[in-house]
Parts: structure tokens; C-alpha cells; sequence
């Protein structure tokens, strides 16, 4: 298959690419490198994946239209986005530009194209503050609390409509806190680890019971290709989480251990946009994509810290 990944210069899209290319399939990526964290990450993730590259940004359709052409793809994997939910509070026009109108050119070029086969990277914020746990593809999404959320939430809608509209085979998976090696700067697990290994304080928000479900990348990965292996005409959402909610209290205890060393903790308010939990209801991804979340958290503690590592 050739599969084309939106975003596959950054984490979860490098990390897809890399299970895509470990079983045969033909890729490339689309992304514009931009600077939300350092480019030469990216570009230096973009290499290592072996697929081809196309640096556009997905706001500017002409370019995606271009790429599209150029490469033909039988799938897309959308994965690009603007990503940092307190970001989005301070610069909400860039994450409706971005992650709106960039899935809207990226839907227009693909129905365009003739691409019938998409999966579109959401997100756990959707449920924003759910008051119910664990969080189920059923639920009503009325408690969302950033623009980042809004931006996915509106991205699914685009991706159901068109599916109809279209007759497109469609899925849209929402990811939780999503981490392992080369994960984004911003993420708290990269702070924390970084911070605690060479002795530093750690900026910890609230009381350290706001819960999330971290997933494991490659469990993702692997969820997203079960998604896009099972496509059938329609439009489909899926949780991928990774069934173990901790409290930032735990996490915190989790790196302490891996590591060896106490975090000296700097308590600060809790922020905005920040929720309260995260916990996936996992029935349907099993069911339907035979999901099955492999790597606890200490153990993906202990790879992310073997890759970020030199300990000092
Ligand atoms: N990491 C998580 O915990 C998490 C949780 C839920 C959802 N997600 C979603 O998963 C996807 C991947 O996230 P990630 O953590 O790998 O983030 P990331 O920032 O590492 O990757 C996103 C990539 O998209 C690219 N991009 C952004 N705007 C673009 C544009 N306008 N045109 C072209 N490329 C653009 C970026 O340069 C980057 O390489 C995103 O859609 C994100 O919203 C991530």
C-alpha cells in the first residue's frame, strides 16, 4: 500500500511510519516543519523514516494538492496538527488554521484526488471535563474547555461529513497523552524526566490528583495501523488509550523509581485548560480493531528514559 502520513515528521507520525515501513509498505510524509519545538527534531525524525517528504504546510492547498498528486496515495494518515493544548489558549486562530482549515484542504484534495481511505489523528480532549469515567465513544462531548479541543472536535465532525457526503472510508481515533521516545518537548513526561535526572525542581500544576491515561507510542502506532487495515466505507471513532489511568502524583513516583533519584517538586496552580482525568473506555477498539495496549507505564518510563538519556 502507499500510505501518505500528514505530520510524519513528528512524534506519533514518525513512530507510524516506522511500523509502516517495518512491514512493507510504501510511505511518505507531509509536514511543514514548523517551530512549536525545534525543526532539526523533525527533520532529523522525517530522515530516519525512509519515506518520501514533502514539506508543505496544510493550510496552503495548492501544496497539498501538489503532494497528493505527486505521490498517489491509497491511503492518508492525517496526522498533523498544531498539538499543545495551553498553546491553543495563547494562539487559537493558528490552531483553527491549522488543525480546521489544514483538514478541510486536506479533505477537499483527497475526494478530489479520488483518495477514499483516510484515518484522522483526535484526541482524548474532546471529552474536555466528561463527568464520567471512563470516557466512551457514546458520550456527549459538552464539556470541552480548550480552542485545541475544539479544533478536534471540529475536525471529526469535517471527517464524518465528508465520508458521507463522499462515500469515504474514514476513522478518526482519539489518542491519550501519548508518550515514549522522541515525544514532544512540552509533554510533562519530558519536562519531569529531564528535570529530575539532573536535580532540578519540577513545575507540578494543582494537587497531583489530575489523572490521565498514558498510551505507550507504539501502541498507538499500532492502533492506527488496525484502523487504517479495517477501513470499510463510513465513518468510525475510536478510543486508543492505554487502560491504566495514574495520577500525576504516581507519575511523578513512576520517574522517581525508574531513575533512582527524588524529584524536588515546585507546586504551582492548576492550569487553564488542563482536565481533570483521562480515562479510556477501551470495549470498542478491542472489539472492532483487535486493540490491545501492551506496555505499562513503568516500562515505557524505563524505555523513554533509556532513550533521553545519558543520566547525570
Ligand atoms: N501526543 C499526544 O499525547 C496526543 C494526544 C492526542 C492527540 N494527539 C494528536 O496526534 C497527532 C500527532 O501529535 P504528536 O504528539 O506527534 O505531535 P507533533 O507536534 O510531534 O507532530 C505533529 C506534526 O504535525 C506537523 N504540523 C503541524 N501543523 C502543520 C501544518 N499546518 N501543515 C503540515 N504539518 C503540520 C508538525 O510540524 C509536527 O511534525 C496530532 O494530530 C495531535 O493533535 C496527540
Amino acid at each position: 500500500m502507499k500510505v501518505l502520513v500528514t505530520g510524519g515528521a513528528g512524534f506519533i507520525g514518525s513512530h507510524t511510519l516506522d511500523a509502516l515501513r517495518a512491514r512493507g509498505d510504501t510511505t511518505a510524509l507531509l509536514d511543514d516543519f514548523n517551530d512549536f519545538y525545534d525543526p532539526a527534531v523533525k527533520h532529523r525524525n522525517a530522515a530516519a523514516t525512509g519515506a518520501q517528504i514533502f514539506a508543505a504546510d496544510l493550510r496552503d492547498r495548492p501544496a497539498v494538492r501538489a503532494a497528493l498528486q505527486a505521490f498517489q496515495p491509497d491511503a492518508i494518515l492525517h496526522l498533523a496538527a498544531r498539538a499543545g493544548i495551553r498553546a491553543s489558549l495563547e494562539n487559537p486562530r493558528l490552531y483553527v488554521e491549522a488543525n480546521i482549515t489544514g483538514t478541510l484542504n486536506l479533505l477537499e484534495e483527497a475526494v478530489a484526488l479520488g483518495v477514499t481511505r483516510l484515518v484522522f489523528a483526535s484526541s482524548s480532549s474532546v471529552y474536555g471535563n466528561n463527568p464520567k469515567v471512563p470516557f466512551a465513544e457514546t458520550d456527549a462531548l459538552e464539556s470541552i474547555i480548550s480552542p485545541y479541543a475544539v479544533t478536534k472536535l471540529a475536525g471529526e465532525n469535517l471527517c464524518r461529513i465528508y465520508a458521507g457526503l463522499h462515500g469515504l472510508s474514514l476513522t478518526a481515533l482519539r489518542f491519550f497523552t501519548v508518550y515514549g521516545p522522541r515525544q514532544r518537548p512540552d509533554l510533562a513526561i519530558s519536562k519531569f524526566v529531564k528535570a529530575i535526572a539532573t536535580g532540578r525542581p519540577i513545575d507540578l500544576y494543582g494537587d497531583g490528583s489530575t489523572s490521565r491515561d498514558y498510551t505507550y507510542v507504539t501502541d498507538t502506532a499500532a492502533g492506527v495501523l488496525a484502523a487504517l487495515d479495517r477501513l470499510t466505507p463510513g465513518y468510525r471513532v475510536y478510543n486508543l488509550g492505554g487502560d491504566h489511568p495514574v495520577t500525576l502524583a504516581t507519575l511523578v513516583e513512576t520517574i522517581e523509581r525508574v531513575l533512582g533519584k527524588r524529584a524536588v517538586i515546585n507546586r504551582l496552580p492548576a492550569q487553564p485548560g488542563d482536565v481533570e482525568r483521562t480515562w479510556a473506555d477501551l470495549t470498542r477498539a478491542r472489539a472492532d480493531l483487535a486493540y490491545a495496549p501492551a506496555v505499562p507505564l513503568e516500562e515505557g518510563i524505563r524505555r523513554y528514559c533509556e532513550w533521553s538519556q545519558p543520566l547525570s
